[in-house]
């Protein structure tokens, strides 16, 4: 039974307020959860409650934390932590608004995450086995930025996230270790090169690359430097997030200062695909260009896993719409989209439902909470994105999936290649 539900103000990893959320059982357990926060956003998603103003940009939070102590912890107090999908379903009812703009996105997945962590708590188990139950589960595939881009890098190259994955690593940590050796070949390559800038948001090295094939280029000799064979040990993992240059039909990119219509987008990309090692594309055309989605899935979707993330803003109706219409065949899982974790998993199950790819990810704004990295093992979400290989909020993740596969052992087996929804490979 919650006896308490505590909010305070907290930063995350770009400097900025958020809000954490405390909550305390009868039998003393306790969990806590920060919310994390996006700066690529789909339209559809759960709003954050930010105060605006003059202090900290106007991204401070106290209306947030005013509701999450004055209107949701009253609410809660006296419920079960184990019902968590009737706390979710109170914390929607209490917002009433279709995108949580009242008491905040924030402050709602805050304390639904808190919940989960309390109830867990409560019986003494690590957060993904009381998900997991007796199920079993497998280490998810890593989906690890290399280079930055697009707003997590003031748009110095057009794509966000230049990506790797190693599906045919033996385990999670072999998948890291593969992973250390790309980024450190990136890193040198790029000092070599004179294009260097330091790192994005998600800790991927920020590019001074003069056109986004140079970053396909540079990555592909960086897999083979640390001796991996491309498409055959690891492949490149692209998010284009195109909703952030693209509406209307019209792409604009900023690198080669050309305007493509939806056609010369998917051409694009199909070069790509031709010429590189890409497993996964996230995001190709623009949340509001559902007919670019159904000609890109249609072409490449056997051999590529397309990704919707601003397009299915982790909603289960628009997962089941998206499968029905050949959209993508692959979900992005944000909880702080959805806004409560029943609603993440409900976008989850219905993926798995329709046998989407189904990626747990981070947002580029983050912290030292590793929530997500137990929804994608106690979920058997099969892949996890979090981000690059370097600062602490993003390795935080990795390496708490590193302990659960330690403490698993044979029973945790790493999802690899059979996470990707991939007809002909
Ligand atoms: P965001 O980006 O967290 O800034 O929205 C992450 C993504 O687009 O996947
Ligand atoms: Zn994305």
């Amino acid at each position: 039974t919650i006896v308490r539900l505590h909010g305070r103000r907290v930063w995350d990893s770009r400097g900025r307020p958020t809000v954490e959320a405390e909550v305390t059982l009868a039998c003393g357990a306790t969990g806590r959860a920060i919310a994390p926060a996006g700066a690529s956003t789909g339209s559809g998603e759960a709003l954050d409650l930010r105060d605006g103003g003059e202090t900290f940009g106007g991204l401070d939070v106290n209306k947030a934390l005013a509701a999450l102590n004055l209107v949701i912890a009253p609410a809660l107090t006296g419920m079960d932590a184990r019902a968590q999908g009737a706390i979710d379903a109170h914390l929607v009812e209490l917002d009433g608004t279709p995108q949580r703009s009242r008491l905040g996105g924030n402050a709602i997945v805050a304390t639904s995450m808190a919940v989960l962590h309390a109830a867990a708590a409560a019986l003494g188990m690590p957060l993904w086995r009381y998900l997991a139950g007796d199920r079993p589960v497998r280490m998810p595939l890593p989906e690890v930025q290399i280079f930055g881009g697009g707003a997590h890098a003031a748009r110095r190259v057009d794509v966000q996230d230049f990506m790797i994955m190693c599906p045919a690593a033996g385990s999670f940590a072999e998948a890291l270790e593969w992973t250390a050796e790309v980024y450190r070949a990136a890193g040198s390559l790029m000092k070599q090169a004179g294009k260097l800038q330091g790192v994005a948001d998600e800790g991927g090295y920020w590019p001074a690359f003069d056109s986004n094939e140079e970053a396909l280029d540079t990555l592909l000799q960086a897999m083979q430097q640390a001796g991996l064979r491309p498409g055959v040990d690891a492949g490149i993992s692209l998010d284009i997030a195109a909703s952030e240059f693209g509406r209307g039909g019209r792409y604009k990119l900023a690198l080669d200062q050309r305007t493509l219509d939806s056609e010369q987008m998917i051409a694009m990309l199909g070069r790509w695909l031709d010429n590189y090692p890409i497993l996964s594309i996230e995001d190709p055309l623009a949340e509001d260009d559902a007919a670019g989605f159904a000609r890109f899935t249609a072409e490449y979707g056997a051999r590529c896993q397309i990704i919707g993330d601003d397009l299915l803003v982790t909603n289960a109706g628009r997962v089941a719409a998206a499968a029905a219409a050949g959209h993508t065949n692959a979900v992005l899982i944000k909880p702080n989209q959805a806004g409560t974790v029943s609603e993440a998993h409900a976008a989850l199950t219905a993926g798995k439902a329709v046998g989407f790819g189904t990626i747990v990810s981070a947002r580029s704004g983050e912290s030292e909470d590793v929530t997500i990295a137990h929804l994608a093992v106690g979920w058997d979400a099969g892949q996890l994105k979090v981000g690059s290989f370097a600062r602490s909020e993003r390795m935080a993740k990795w390496n708490e999936v590193l302990r659960i596969e330690e403490s698993l052992g044979s029973a945790g087996p790493f999802s690899g290649w059979g996470a990707l929804p991939l007809k002909n490979r």
